[in-house]
C-alpha cells in the first residue's frame, strides 16, 4: 500500500469518529429538547458519512484498498451547548489538518487525481469551518440567555441559522455533502 492510500485510509477514522461523536452529539441535544442543533448534529453525522463514502470510492475508482477504521464510542455527554459546539470547532480543525497532510503527500506524488480530489474535501472544510466558528461565536453572545437560545434553536428548525455564513473558496453557501 502506498504512502497516499495509507493516508487516505487513516483519514477515514477521522470522518466515521466524526460522524459518530455527531450522532452522538445529536442525540444529547434532543434530550435536552433543542430540536433544532439537534437535527442539524444529524445532518452533519450524515454528511461525514458522505466524505468517508467519497473517500471510498476513490480508492475503488484507483483500484487501492480500502481499510475500514474501527470507531471508538464517542463521548456521551457535554456540560453546554456551548461547550458541546467549541467541540465541533476544534474537530472540524483536527480534520482540515488531517486533509492538508493528504494533500501534500499527495503532491509530493504527483497525483494529480488526488489533488483534484480533495480539492473539493479542502473547499468543504473551510465551509464545515467557519459553519463551526459562526455558531460557537453566536452561543457565546447568547450566554445564559435561555431565550436567545431558544431563538437560536428555532432558527436551526427554520432554516435560517446559517443563510449569513459564507464560508468555502466560492463565497458561496455549498449545498452539497
Ligand atoms: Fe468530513
Ligand atoms: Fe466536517
Amino acid at each position: 500500500m502506498n504512502d497516499l492510500t495509507k493516508a487516505i485510509n487513516l483519514h477515514l477514522a477521522c470522518e466515521f469518529q466524526a460522524s459518530h461523536t455527531y450522532l452522538a452529539m445529536s442525540i444529547w441535544l434532543r434530550e435536552k429538547d433543542l430540536a433544532g442543533f439537534s437535527s442539524y448534529m444529524q445532518i452533519k453525522s450524515q454528511e461525514e458519512r458522505g466524505h468517508a463514502d467519497r473517500l471510498i470510492a476513490y480508492l475503488v475508482d484507483c483500484d487501492e484498498q480500502v481499510e475500514l477504521p474501527a470507531v471508538e464510542a464517542p463521548q456521551r455527554n457535554w456540560g453546554s451547548t456551548q461547550d458541546l459546539f467549541d467541540q465541533v470547532y476544534e474537530l472540524e480543525k483536527d480534520v482540515t489538518a488531517s486533509i492538508n497532510r493528504i494533500y501534500s503527500i499527495a503532491e509530493q506524488a504527483g497525483e494529480r487525481s488526488a489533488t483534484a480530489m480533495l480539492d473539493w474535501f479542502i473547499a468543504e472544510q473551510l465551509q464545515e469551518e467557519a459553519e463551526a466558528r459562526f455558531v460557537r461565536k453566536r452561543l457565546r453572545l447568547a450566554g445564559d440567555n435561555t431565550a436567545a437560545l431558544l431563538l437560536l434553536d428555532q432558527q436551526f428548525l427554520d432554516g435560517t441559522a446559517l443563510t449569513t455564513v459564507k464560508g468555502g473558496l466560492t463565497g458561496l453557501k455549498q449545498s452539497e455533502n
